[in-house]
């Protein structure tokens, strides 16, 4: 195996979010995967600081996932949820309910987060129009938000590479300032400065006119612009003014969701409950493509008003509610469940925080950012290279046996929910030698 994936061809395969002639001469292979570590193709384990792209929560490499999926491919390998229904699916949806805050009564299925984006952003303006508010068509997003590619996703996002090639996406579309203030630097946990940033919604409001916009949607953490941590009170004022106006929320919960802040999800945490929370990766441990959306009882109530024959909201995707999907699901709930994984974040928190910030003194680092199980070591660009400090360093720490992530100029972190003490002073270790020995 690992001989034959260095002989394959890389050609064929245009890689998403990579620089493709750069890694293709280069290329990073890794060809095996178990609780904390991968294998690379030339035999090292990897420790994998990143719980893959922020979706293997528990880890790797469970027979009890692969052994649901495999039997559940055997009793039935698909079936359709238009007009049609398998057991499966519902009780996914059940199980996947019980852990929200109660107001939360119904779950769309979709294939990723940026299908769970795109449907709840349709979801919140067929809601409005539901309701003879169909003049509500504003949707509100915020500068330096990642919501997956799709064009609504884009369209909301705010991070300019993902937009500017990309033509002029959804109109009507407006955006809070981001929450990254220098003087939060080094802050641990919550920064202290900031909450006032939401009162940027009450601006866009006047400009508007409330009755013209249907939702507001962010990342209670943004992680893929670089683990950005809300302000203390951001998102509670966010939810009053949302609330005051009959605007609706929406947190996207697809890196949040499945215990990374140390509840199940990040409106636990912060207790500030959205009216719509999106969700991925973690679903299913990211072991086979999955999202839901999870809605108020308010909200499905609203479209259950025309004839009964009628179909009520005209959106699903062909692999809503994917019965293999929903086994795999399924059982990653069972390990969260049994190893206490969705609360595990909250017991290592304080130690990962220490660790995280004892790399400030490393080399040049501009901030350093941490909640739940997440961190964010900002470095100090070099004149006129944005960027490639980070490259750098991650790739560093791939050959020193650690995978982190980079994006600008922020080495991101988000190991599994399983991680020992030790693998966190490994991680850093790392890390910390990575950059100290990059100039
Ligand atoms: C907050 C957030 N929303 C949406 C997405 C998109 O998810 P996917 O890549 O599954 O489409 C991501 C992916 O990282 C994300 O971090």
């Amino acid at each position: 195996m690992n001989q034959a994936a260095r002989n394959i061809p890389l050609d064929a395969f245009w890689m998403p979010f990579t620089a493709n002639r750069q890694f293709k001469a280069d290329p990073r292979m890794l060809v095996g995967a178990k609780g904390v570590h991968y294998t690379s193709d030339d035999g090292r384990d990897i420790l994998d600081g990143t719980a893959g792209l922020w979706c293997c929560n528990a880890g790797h490499g469970y027979e009890s996932i692969a052994k649901a999926a495999y039997n559940q491919l055997l009793e039935m390998d698909y079936a359709p949820a238009f007009q049609m229904g398998h057991p499966i699916a519902f009780e996914f949806a059940d199980r996947l309910r019980a852990l929200a805050p109660d107001e939360f009564k119904h779950v769309f299925f979709t294939g990723s987060g940026s299908e769970s984006v795109d449907t709840a952003l349709k979801i919140a303006l067929a809601y409005h129009r539901a309701r003879g508010e169909g003049q509500r068509t504003r949707l509100i997003g915020r500068e330096r938000g990642y919501h997956g590619v799709g064009f609504g996703g884009i369209s909301v996002g705010g991070i300019v590479n993902n937009r500017k090639n990309f033509g002029t996406m959804l109109t009507g579309v407006d955006h809070l300032p981001h929450t990254h203030l220098p003087e939060n630097a080094f802050s641990k946990g919550q920064p202290e400065h900031g909450a006032h940033l939401a009162d940027d919604l009450e601006r866009i409001i006047a400009l508007h006119g409330a009755e013209t916009i249907a939702a507001v949607i962010v990342e209670p953490v943004a992680g893929s612009t670089g683990v950005l941590i809300p302000p203390k009170g951001y998102l509670q004022r966010l939810r009053e003014i949302t609330s005051q106006h009959g605007i609706l929320l929406i947190f996207d919960e697809v890196i949040t969701g499945f215990g990374r802040l140390g509840t199940p999800f990040a409106s636990q945490k912060f207790g500030v409950v959205p009216d719509m929370f999106t969700t991925a990766k973690g679903i299913t441990n990211g072991t086979l493509p999955m999202g839901a959306v999870f809605a108020q009882g308010f909200i499905h109530d609203a479209f259950m008003t025309g004839p009964e024959g009628m179909i009520e909201l005209f959106h699903g995707y062909t692999y809503s509610g994917h019965p293999v999907a929903c086994a795999a699901g399924l059982a990653t709930l069972d390990i969260y469940e049994q190893n206490g994984l969705l609360t595990r974040a909250a017991e290592l928190e304080s130690y990962w925080e220490e660790k995280v910030h004892s790399l400030r003194d490393k080399g040049p680092i501009k901030d350093i950012r941490n909640i739940g199980l997440i961190g964010g070591v900002e470095l100090e660009s070099r004149e006129g290279e944005f960027g490639t400090r980070a490259y750098e360093v991650f790739l560093k720490c791939y050959k020193a046996g650690a995978m982190v992530r980079y994006t600008g100029e922020t080495i991101a972190m988000s190991p599994p929910l399983i991680f020992e003490k030790e693998n966190i002073d490994t991680l850093i270790d790392i890390l910390g030698e990575a950059i100290s020995t990059t100039a």
